[in-house]
């Protein structure tokens, strides 16, 4: 395996800020309250995860960063979901913070320290096995080192018959890294979704709608977090929607 190349990190009134993209780790109102809007709730997560029937429920990300995401929608399984049901949750990272970076990130948000220190302390391990298990084993944490398409082209060939039921497409805005927003992430997301399969972005780039419409998801749009005007969420539909 190449040796892992940590994320060249600043510091702006202690929020993260990422050096290799110019961008913000998170919009500086309110880091909780945009991920619970833009990702938990866009994805419907409470509603599907009251009485959930099944054993287990999979999200998958792209770009974990300081794991923000990873840790509301665990603390919201473990609030509400049936004790026996697992979540699993898959992140690819292509530059994951370093351990003292992350350490760092989370001093701005002491209410999630229970949470947080149980990430932090297995954050390590996370980065040189690819996963772990927390919380009394009730959440699973896969962090693929990889650029999302590739990680998720490898996860689908490796495990044909994963299903993803809700997708957070994190990763910088589509102007700041054009790289990642491309037509290949979206038919691999098509790869491991089914028809239950949703998903949330916090953007509304019109490039980023048609290619998810090209690759078979239904999208709608509604108002953005704070001050950004309007975000996307919706579900895999199985056939191209493409006007
Ligand atoms: C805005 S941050 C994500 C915040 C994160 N979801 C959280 O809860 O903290 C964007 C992340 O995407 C990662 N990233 C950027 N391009 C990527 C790519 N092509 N594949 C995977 N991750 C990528 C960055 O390294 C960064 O950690």
């Amino acid at each position: 395996m190449p040796p892992v190349v940590h994320a060249a990190v600043s510091w702006q009134n202690g929020l993260a800020f990422s050096e290799q993209y110019q961008d913000v780790y998170f919009n500086s109102d309110n880091g909780l309250l945009e991920t619970d809007y833009v990702f938990l709730q866009a994805n419907r997560l409470a509603d599907r995860w009251l009485d959930y029937p099944n054993a287990s429920f999979t999200i998958a990300e792209t770009g974990f960063g300081t794991g923000l995401n990873f840790i509301l929608a665990a603390k919201l399984w473990l609030d509400i979901a049936p004790v026996k049901a697992n979540l699993h949750f898959i992140s690819a990272e292509k530059h994951p913070l370093s351990p003292a970076d992350m350490s760092k990130a989370w001093q701005q948000w002491p209410s999630l320290k229970p949470f947080s220190e149980a990430l932090i302390a297995d954050y390590p391990k996370a980065i040189a096995e690819g996963e772990v298990s927390l919380f009394d084993r009730r959440v699973r944490l896969s962090l693929l080192l990889a650029d999302a398409t590739t990680a998720y082209r490898k996860l689908s060939q490796q495990q044909p018959n994963i299903a993803v039921d809700a997708w957070f497409l994190d990763g910088f805005s589509p102007a700041k890294n054009p790289d990642m927003w491309q037509g290949n992430l979206f038919e691999q997301m098509a790869m491991l979704s089914n028809s239950q399969t949703s998903f949330a972005t916090f953007t509304s780039a019109s490039a980023v709608r048609r290619q998810l419409m090209a690759a078979g998801f239904k999208v709608s749009k509604q108002a953005g977090y704070a001050k950004k005007r309007e975000m996307l969420y919706g579900q895999y539909a199985g056939a191209s929607h493409a006007a």
